[in-house]
């Protein structure tokens, strides 16, 4: 069964429609990519699935129920959280409540199991958030999103603003994630280093998906090579 299933989402800010239906999965333990150029609607999409905004059409499933409509908090208790763009952190309180503030219903296992995910963490827990390294204050929002023990974790722009190497060190935890049971949806600018973490992957373009596939498949389709990955 499709842990999540999105049909025919429409969304949008006002007049303006930002998803033009769209079609989405993904399974139990998966790791899915979505790509595609600025403005696409890649956040409205994520928005949009965890109830942040109002959906004008299409349906949203999420283990087995129907939550198109609910609000936030519902969908976050239901097992469904969100990395938002830019991480919100609250910059002024430490690493540790910082992840208190994540576990709505968490035990004190659940720090130790965040943390052990991100060993740099562990070194700053009474660190004010503000003062973390990028790569840090990614890891620290993630482990956040963590801290609930979520299905599905949705990651937005997880490298933005980061160097390579950080990336690197922060995707190649997306498999333990995944294996521990919470599935990833990530959504990626660097088209490469995504199609290379996730199993599948969806290209949004102006609101539509334009591809899917395996990402093997996506890895060596001309179109996403021409468009995405630099090579003519
Ligand atoms: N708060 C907003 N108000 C009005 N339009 C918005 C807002 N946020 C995004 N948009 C528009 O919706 C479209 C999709 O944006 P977005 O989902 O942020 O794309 P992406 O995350 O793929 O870069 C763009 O045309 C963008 O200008
Ligand atoms: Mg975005």
């Amino acid at each position: 069964m499709r842990l999540l299933d999105v049909a025919g989402l429409t969304a949008g800010y006002g007049r303006v429609q930002a998803l033009h239906g769209v079609d989405v999965a993904v399974a139990d333990n998966e790791i899915v990519a979505l790509v595609g150029s600025n403005g696409a609607g890649k956040t409205t999409l994520l928005r949009a699935i965890c109830g942040l905004i109002t959906t004008t059409g299409g349906r949203i499933r999420f283990a087995g129920q129907d939550i198109t409509g609910q609000p936030v908090e519902s969908v976050v208790r239901r097992g469904l959280v969100l990395v938002p763009e830019g991480r919100r952190l609250f910059a002024g309180l430490s690493v540790r409540d910082n992840l208190r503030l994540g576990g709505w219903a968490s035990r004190s296992a659940d720090i130790d199991r965040v943390l052990g995910l991100f060993p740099p963490l562990a070194r700053r827990l009474d660190q004010v958030a503000g003062t973390l390294s990028g790569g840090e204050q990614q890891m620290c929002a993630i482990a956040r999103g963590l801290m609930s023990r979520p299905s599905l974790i949705m990651i937005d722009e997880l490298s933005l603003g980061l160097a390579p190497l950080v990336v690197d060190e922060i995707l190649t935890k997306l498999p333990d994630i995944a294996a521990a049971g919470t599935a990833v949806l990530l959504v990626e600018q660097d088209v490469e280093a995504a199609l290379s973490v996730s199993t599948r992957g969806y290209v949004l373009e102006t609101g539509v998906i334009a591809l899917s596939g395996t990402s093997l498949q996506l890895r060596s389709d001309s179109r996403i090579q021409q468009a995405y990955l630099g090579e003519l």
